[in-house]
């Protein structure tokens, strides 16, 4: 079915394809818009098609008068999700929502959608993560995948502009390195192979390569709970310095975090207004975070009504009670090292506690960071392999990072969509991921 001009190599009747988003550049030009029927509202002699393309939407206006009675008549057939491109006077008005308003001359149906699922009506999450590759389509949804993307170039950009070099890590490794209780198995050519639990331990020999540098890909965590803070795969940030010490890992997390609050403030503030999240909560982030230890942590969880004692790790419940009383994110250092890995550097201070952290987002949104100044000694290294389990043997690569010129390092690493969430101020991190993967959930 075809009104109008056919396309020619990228254009409709002679004018070149415009996106939503670039239409206040065309005040009073005609332009072809490529999309999908997001809604129609039509009388006898007057249709409003709202067009979506991706990067907007616009209203289109279509008059029996202008286009004829028979192009007229398929425009009011056209269905929620049908792909059209639609070709006309762009009238730029405050009123109308993307702040323009199509004129249509000519019209093109690519193809007439039938029975789409996903109706203006309440759907419950199950069929609506059934249903993930069409619900990315919708309003919500779309706002927080694009949040999503700023909050992957904003964190790129922090260490490009800062000189670190991008040296990712293998996907496919031979080793675990937080703990062996969530590896995925998979078969390599006969031998055992896990799908990465972090990037970190490669990241360490990058960084006694390279100095600074950080690798960002997917991780995989085979998490038995459901929750709605664990995903089986998700997205990490993992920076690693080398001559880098506790102190200065702090600084450098929280100077991250900022610059990714404040990229998405400044580039995605109309996303975060479509998810209706209350900015002024982001707009306070910024240096220095709170910082307190383990130990003040526990009486503050304590404090709120948690029973958990002392030397356990926190549980979603703690971390909440913990951040309830600061508006930014709270750094909490110096856990017990019984509750941490293997590779986490002992205080001198207190060879019972590691110099590591997490930071907790406010508003209860749990661990975005996690880090530690890293073992740097040989032999003590190897001994607290063997006290979890691993054998020293299976790793040799990484015990040769002490032999030949070792040296303190620092590194964290930051989950994407646990930030996602906490930004866009969402329930469940499974919306902040394309298609996520969870117990149970490996479709689509
Ligand atoms: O605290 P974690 O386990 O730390 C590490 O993996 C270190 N090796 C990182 C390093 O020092 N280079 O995980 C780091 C972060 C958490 O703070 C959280 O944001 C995220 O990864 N994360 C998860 N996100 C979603 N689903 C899960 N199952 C996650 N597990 C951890
Ligand atoms: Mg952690």
């Amino acid at each position: 079915m075809s009104r109008g001009s056919e396309p020619d190599a990228g254009t409709t009747g002679g004018t070149k394809q415009t996106y939503v988003e670039d239409l206040k550049d065309h005040a009073g030009e005609t332009v072809t818009l490529r999309g999908w029927v997001y809604n129609l509202r039509s009388s006898g002699k007057i249709a409003f098609l709202i067009l979506r393309d991706g990067t907007g939407r616009t209203q289109c206006v279509l008059s029996k008068k202008e286009i004829g009675d028979e192009a007229f008549e398929s425009a009011r057939a056209l269905t929620q999700e049908s792909s059209v491109s639609v070709t006309g006077a762009v009238n730029l008005d405050d009123r109308a929502p993307g702040g323009a308003e199509i004129h249509v001359e000519s019209f093109e149906v690519h193809q007439l959608a039938y029975d789409y699922p996903i109706t203006p009506k309440e759907h419950g999450s199950s069929f609506l993560l059934d249903h993930r590759h069409l619900w990315i389509r919708s309003s919500r949804q779309h706002a927080t995948l694009r949040v999503r993307a700023e909050v992957i170039r904003a964190l790129q950009e922090f260490f490009d502009e800062r000189g670190y070099l991008r040296v990712d890590s293998p996907i496919l490794t031979s080793n675990a390195c937080e703990g062996t209780s969530t590896l995925f198995e998979t078969d390599y050519f006969g031998e055992p192979a896990y799908l990465t639990q972090s990037g970190q331990l490669y990241a360490e020999a990058s960084a006694m390569a390279f100095g600074k540098v950080y690798c960002y890909g997917p991780t995989f965590r085979a998490e038995k709970s459901k929750t709605r803070r664990h995903l089986t795969e998700f997205w990490m940030v993992e920076p690693e310095v080398a001559y880098m010490r506790l102190e200065e890992l702090l600084g450098l997390a929280e100077e991250f975090v900022t610059h990714i609050v404040r990229s998405v403030l400044e580039r995605r503030r109309a996303e975060l207004e479509t998810l209706e999240r209350d900015i002024s909560k982001l707009e306070v982030i910024e240096p220095p975070f709170p910082r307190i230890r383990y130990d003040e942590a526990v009486k503050i969880a304590q404090a709120g009504g948690s029973e958990m004692p002392y030397g356990e790790d926190f549980g979603a419940p703690e971390e909440t009670l913990i951040s309830e009383g600061f508006e930014k994110p709270v750094l909490v250092t110096h856990f017990p090292r019984s509750v941490k890995a293997f590779y986490m550097a002992a205080d001198p201070e207190n060879p019972e506690l590691a110099l590591c952290v997490d930071m907790l987002a406010p508003e209860g949104y749990g661990e975005i960071v996690g880090g530690s100044e890293r073992e740097a000694d040989h032999d003590v290294l190897r001994e607290r392999m063997r006290q979890h389990d691993i054998d020293p043997a299976t790793m040799p690569w990484y015990l040769d990072l002490r032999k030949y010129g070792t040296v303190p390092h620092s590194g964290f690493g930051l989950g994407v969509e646990r930030v996602v969430t906490w930004l866009c101020g969402i329930h469940h991190l499974r919306e902040t991921i394309p298609f996520p993967r969870l117990l149970n959930r490996i479709r689509p």
